[in-house]
C-alpha cells in the first residue's frame, strides 16, 4: 500500500464483507487509502486480523469483525458495532463469494444453493442490515458481480446464477432505494491475479490460454478493482446507480469457454 495522501472518502465510514482476503481485501485497502474508516468481515478472524494490521500499519482505521453473510443476525451485529464505534455508514461493499468448478450434472442441491446462500443471498443479507445505518444521510452500495452469466459458463451453473441474481437486486434496489439517495451499483471483474478465486477456478496449466484469449493479454491486479470501486465509492460516480461496471480487461467479450480451455 502507499502512504495515505488521498482524501477521497475522508471521514467516511465503509464496511467490506469478504475483506479478509482477494478482491475484497484489496478493496477495503483502497477505500483505506483514501480515507475511509473500514471494517472487514469474513468468515475467520485470522485473515481478517492480517488485513487491518497491514491497513493500520500505514495510517488507516479498520474494524476486523467476524461473520458469516449467511447469518443476518451476524450481519446485524457487525453493523451494531460500526454504529457504536463510528456513528455512521455510508458505504457498503458486498464482496463475499464461495465458488468452485462442478458440472451441473454431478452438482447436488446443497453445493447449489450453498454459493446462492453466500452470493446472491449474502449480499441481500448485508443490504438489509446495512440499511438502517446508510438511509440516515445516504450512501453507497456497490455489489461484486461477475461475468461468467453473459455467456453460457460451464462448471458455473451455481455461481453464474448467484451472480445473475445480483444484478437483478443490483437494479432494484437502485431503484427502490435511490429517493434515499442510496446509490447501489455492481462491479464485474474478470480473472483477477493472484486470488483464490483464481486458484480455484483457473488451473495453471489454464492460465496461459485463459491470457491469450484476454483482448488486453493479462491478468488484472487486486489493486486495479480497487481503484475502479473507488470510483463507484465516492462522488466521482455520483449519478451513477442501477450499474454493472465491467472491469476485466474485455475478457467476456471473447466468450472464453472455461471447459474448452481446459479440455485442449
Ligand atoms: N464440487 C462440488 N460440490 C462441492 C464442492 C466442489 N468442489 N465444494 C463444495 N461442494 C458442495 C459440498 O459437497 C456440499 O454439498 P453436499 O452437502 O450435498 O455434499 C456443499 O457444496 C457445501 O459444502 P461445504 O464445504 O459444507 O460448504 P462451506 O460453507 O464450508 O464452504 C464453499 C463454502 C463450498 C463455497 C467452499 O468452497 C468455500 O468455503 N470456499 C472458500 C471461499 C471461496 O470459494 N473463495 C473463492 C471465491 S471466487
Amino acid at each position: 500500500m502507499s502512504s495515505f495522501r488521498r482524501d477521497l472518502l475522508a471521514g467516511q465510514v465503509a464496511l467490506v464483507t469478504g475483506g479478509g482476503s482477494g478482491i475484497g481485501a484489496g478493496i477495503a485497502e483502497a477505500l483505506a487509502a483514501h480515507g475511509a474508516l473500514v471494517a472487514i468481515c469474513g468468515r475467520t478472524q485470522a485473515r481478517l486480523d492480517a488485513v487491518a494490521q497491514c491497513i493500520e500499519a500505514v495510517g488507516g482505521h479498520c474494524l476486523a469483525l467476524a461473520a458469516d453473510v449467511r447469518k443476518p443476525e451476524a450481519l446485524a451485529a457487525v453493523v451494531a458495532a460500526i454504529d457504536a464505534r463510528w456513528g455512521r455508514l455510508d458505504v457498503l461493499i458486498n464482496a463475499a463469494a464461495g465458488n468452485f468448478l462442478a458440472p451441473a450434472a454431478t452438482l447436488s442441491p446443497n453445493g447449489f444453493g450453498t454459493v446462492v446462500d453466500i452470493d446472491l443471498k449474502g449480499t441481500f443479507n448485508a443490504c438489509k442490515a446495512a440499511l438502517p445505518l446508510l438511509e440516515r444521510r445516504g450512501g453507497v452500495v456497490v455489489n461484486v458481480s461477475a461475468t461468467m452469466h453473459y455467456a453460457g459458463t460451464p462448471l458455473q451453473v451455481h455461481a453464474a446464477s448467484a451472480k445473475a441474481g445480483i444484478d437483478a437486486l443490483t437494479r432494484t434496489l437502485a431503484v427502490e432505494w435511490g429517493p434515499a439517495q442510496i446509490r447501489v451499483n455492481a462491479i464485474a471483474p474478470g480473472p483477477i491475479a493472484g486470488t483464490e478465486g483464481m486458484e480455484r477456478l483457473a488451473p495453471p496449466a489454464m492460465r496461459a490460454k485463459l491470457t491469450a484469449q484476454i483482448p488486453l493479454r493479462r491478468f488484472g491486479t487486486v489493486a486495479e478493482i480497487g481503484e475502479a470501486v473507488l470510483f463507484m465509492a465516492s462522488p466521482a460516480s455520483a449519478y451513477m446507480t442501477g450499474a454493472v461496471l465491467v472491469v476485466d480487461g474485455g475478457q467476456w467479450l471473447t466468450g472464453t469457454n472455461l471447459q474448452m480451455l481446459m479440455s485442449e
